[in-house]
């Protein structure tokens, strides 16, 4: 598994939240209750693993590493890939909000929610489908077998580093990425790091 491997592999993750979330604006659209309960995971899921975790080691450590190797960092495919997560942490920004404010009853709340959600699903589908298909194959021709390797211990240390505690202010209390919990031995990094990804809250939105 490489870098970028990882990184797809945690695109995966993201888009079956992604789904889920198109059928929660379906049943908005038939004039149903939205589910709350699983909006608020959603959203905590969007904004600590979408964007603490996965953004972060593209911004913090693909995009700086590229940078080394020449990719420009002002111009060109990191410029559009930065902005498009700054698009999207404010979409999920003003869709936290909006959540807030259907719990609260306010009128126009459940309008803004829908439009703030679908916003940040198109987005993210488009950014995810950009960095499959064309950002990290012109990553992989720029980095070694040896830059994959210390991106992907570089990752591990960020994981770690941000699996501690979230604020108080969180409604859900931050989950650990447990993806290499119990995982095996981190002397053999190919077993290590093949271990599965996982999310302690993602099967809480996709049942029932
Ligand atoms: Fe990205
Ligand atoms: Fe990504």
């Amino acid at each position: 598994m490489t870098a970028t491997d990882m990184l797809t592999d945690e695109h995966r993750l993201i888009k079956k939240v992604l789904d889920w979330g198109e059928t929660e604006i379906a049943r908005i659209d038939k004039g149903r209750p939205p589910d709350a309960a699983k909006l608020i995971q959603a959203v905590d899921f969007i904004r600590n693993f979408a964007d603490r975790c996965h953004h972060a080691k593209e911004e913090g450590l693909l995009f700086k590493r590229l940078v080394e190797k020449g990719m420009p960092a002002q111009s060109g495919p990191i410029a559009v890939m930065l902005l498009e997560h700054a698009q999207g942490r404010a979409l999920a920004a003003a869709a936290a909000a909006a959540l807030e404010g259907v719990g609260r009853g306010e009128h126009g709340a459940l309008a803004k929610l829908r439009e703030n959600l679908a916003g940040y699903i198109a987005l993210l589908r488009a950014h995810i489908h950009k960095e499959d298909h064309a950002f990290f194959p012109m990553a992989d021709r720029l980095l070694s077998a040896e830059d994959q390797e210390a991106l992907l211990w570089d990752f591990e240390r960020m994981e770690r580093e941000r699996s501690a505690p979230a604020s108080t202010k969180n409604t859900i209390a931050w989950p650990r990425i447990c993806r290499r919990k119990n995982s095996p031995d981190k002397s053999d990094s190919k077993r290590f790091f093949r271990h599965p990804l996982h999310w302690p809250g993602i099967e809480t939105i996709m049942t029932g």
